[in-house]
């Protein structure tokens, strides 16, 4: 093939992936003057980014003034159980108040407390309300101010358009190959930077918040291109999605529910979150109904419900429950915040989730309570990056949000993720800028590479027969479902992986019918290897891992175990497959130990 017939364009700085790490990312590279391609795999606004409803957490101090950065950052570390990279978490909870008053110069709405300062709400495991929101549409609202303030700093935005691989020019960065959905045809990008901004990998499981555009592609690519992987084990099950009726099986339903005062109940009524307080978090959290309503009512003191325990405790419960046989008809719990809250309140403060169960299900929740039971909604693990720059291991490859990994260790707080997303989109595109400024010379790309990649793609029409992709994306999403969810075990663990070598088989023989204009089998099959790495990463991730910490739980390792806590896990791509191995981990810097351990008392009295 003539690879010069190829649409062709060149950039200082590729970012790929448009939700909020994208787009925060791409304003920071225009507003320093570097020619920027923002590309989508579907329409600007259409991202994940959306489904952080209940908000952005950042230590403003708006509603209770004893918050701070310090505190920020050890509720973090003690919700990632101690995995998280020290500095990112640093960086995080001391840089996520400007991220936010900036937005709102740049004209987000955000809710008000009556002193008409931005207001900040309850989430699980963050110590004082925090969560800056605008009603149950946090993410939203972030989109449309990322959005509207970047499309004036001049980047380029390509959208509906996939990316299929990286190219290299030698070690270093040097482009991708695009697929343009709609016409099939294809687009070299030149680029002596890119910023990998490409979400999770949701769309391995059967039940999952993601949408269809969520299949690891950035994970996939950077391990292709030599970047490693980290934390792969530890994928979040937001312990409420909707379970009825199936159409809507996964649905988001926001922790902003039990963070304006919902309470979660079995089938006998019981409130059971009251039986799973951990140890670790025993101090802080209320042991009766009455002191729980106590905290509801704003009682100083009162220690707060168990609800707001952390996602991973509230996943796990709900299963537990469902196992014991006290499940709610479809299999998960019963969330209600009828019985707390007045019906004004309710559509004033979480009007998306009034709307999403009168439309979808058929239920008043200012009336009656919600069905719901745990979605697949978050990679805590992604691409290997350095904390300051969140450069990977492939010089001038970059990456930033949910699909970089460190921030969040064994399991992410609720409203970490838009923080993260502002944070750290900003530092890699300041990072890719001076990558750009010192770089000698333009890579150049390589003909034959790109040619292969073209070939990949095309080979799927072109075969005679082979497997429905459709078919072959649900066998994947019915492996992890059944053998790595919330519980898992060496031999879930190593049925899934047995499983995945099957698949790869069945991957490398789909084939998609008809031609090349907006096929949705080609698009699916072009997926799928993502899809499979991503998926063969958690698996053996999971493998490895003997211990149960955060969000990965193995039902024949119970508990953390001490000796696992100095290690985090990094996959690679070696020459006969996928490596995995055990990293040890540095100590903390002593001032950041030191907050991460202080009793709640030191950090306000020297805060
Ligand atoms: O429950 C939620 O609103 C989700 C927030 C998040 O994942 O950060």
């Amino acid at each position: 093939m003539d690879v010069s017939e190829l649409q062709t364009v060149e950039h200082d700085i590729l970012v790929i992936g448009a939700g909020g790490a994208g787009l925060r990312a791409a304003i920071a590279t225009a507003q320093q003057g570097k020619s920027t391609a923002l590309v989508s795999k579907s329409l600007l606004g259409k991202a994940h980014t959306v489904m952080a409803e209940g908000g952005c957490a950042a230590a403003l101090g708006n509603v209770d003034s004893r918050d701070s950065w310090e505190i920020h950052f050890r509720d973090t570390m003690r919700g990632g159980k101690f995995l998280n990279q020290w500095r990112m978490a640093e960086l995080h909870a001391q840089q996520a108040p400007e991220r936010v008053r900036e937005l709102e110069e740049w004209g987000a709405v955000f809710d008000r407390t009556k002193d008409g300062l931005i207001s900040q709400r309850n989430f699980g495991g963050h110590r004082y309300p925090r969560l800056a929101h605008v009603g149950d549409r946090t993410g939203l609202e972030m989109i449309r101010t990322l959005q509207d303030h970047g499309i004036h700093q001049g980047f380029d935005a390509y959208m509906e358009c996939k990316i299929l691989a990286l190219l290299k020019d030698g070690d270093r960065i040097a482009g991708a190959v695009g697929l343009w959905r709609e016409t099939g045809r294809f687009i070299v990008f030149k680029a002596a930077a890119v910023i990998l901004a490409t979400g999770g990998g949701g769309r391995a499981w059967r039940v999952t918040s993601n949408s269809w555009e969520y299949s690891g592609d950035g994970a996939a690519m950077a391990y292709q291109a030599g970047a490693e992987l980290m934390d792969m084990e530890f994928t979040q099950f937001h312990p409420t999605g909707m379970i009825w009726p199936p159409s809507v099986r996964g649905i988001l339903v926001t922790e902003g529910v039990r963070g304006d005062g919902g309470i979660l109940l079995n089938n006998k009524n019981e409130r059971f979150m009251f039986n799973y307080i951990p140890d670790r978090f025993a101090s802080e959290t209320a042991d009766s109904e009455e002191e729980a309503n106590r905290w509801l009512e704003g009682e100083e003191g009162a220690r707060r419900p168990p609800e707001l325990l952390t996602r991973d405790v509230v996943a796990r419960s709900i299963r537990a429950e469902v196992e014991a046989g006290r499940g709610s008809p479809h299999g998960g719990a019963f969330l209600n915040i009828a019985s707390r809250r007045e019906p004004d309140f309710i559509r004033r403060k979480l009007p998306s989730m009034y709307h999403q169960f009168k439309e979808l299900a058929e239920v008043d929740i200012t009336k009656d309570p919600m069905e719901v039971g745990p979605t697949l909604h978050y990679f805590m693990g992604g691409i290997r990056v350095d904390s300051d720059s969140q450069q990977t291991l492939v010089p001038g490859l970059f990456a930033c949000g949910e699909c970089a990994a460190g921030m969040h260790g064994a399991n992410r707080l609720g409203g970490n993720s838009l923080s993260d997303l502002l944070v750290f989109g900003k530092l890699a595109g300041d990072a890719a800028v001076e990558h750009v400024d010192k770089s000698s010379s333009k890579p150049a790309t390589a003909d034959a590479e790109i040619a292969a990649v073209v070939r990949n793609a095309t080979d799927i029409l072109n075969r005679e027969d082979g497997k429905n992709p459709f078919l072959v994306h649900e066998d994947i999403q019915e492996s992890m479902q059944q053998y790595v969810g919330i519980v898992r075990s060496k031999e879930d663990l190593e049925t899934a992986i047995a499983r995945m070598q099957e698949l790869w088989d069945e991957v490398s023989r789909v084939k998609a019918h008809g031609s090349s204009q907006f096929n949705a089998g080609w698009h699916e099959a072009l997926d799928l290897p993502c899809l499979l790495i991503t998926a063969e990463a958690v698996a053996r991730a999971g493998l490895l891992r003997e211990e149960s910490r955060g969000a990965h739980t193995r039902l024949d390792f119970e508990g953390e175990r001490e000796e696992w806590g100095n290690y985090n896990i990094v996959v690679r791509k070696g020459a006969d497959g996928m490596k995995v191995e055990k990293i040890e981990r540095p100590p903390p810097p002593q001032k950041l130990a030191a907050i991460a351990q202080a009793s709640l008392e030191e950090l306000e009295k020297n805060g």
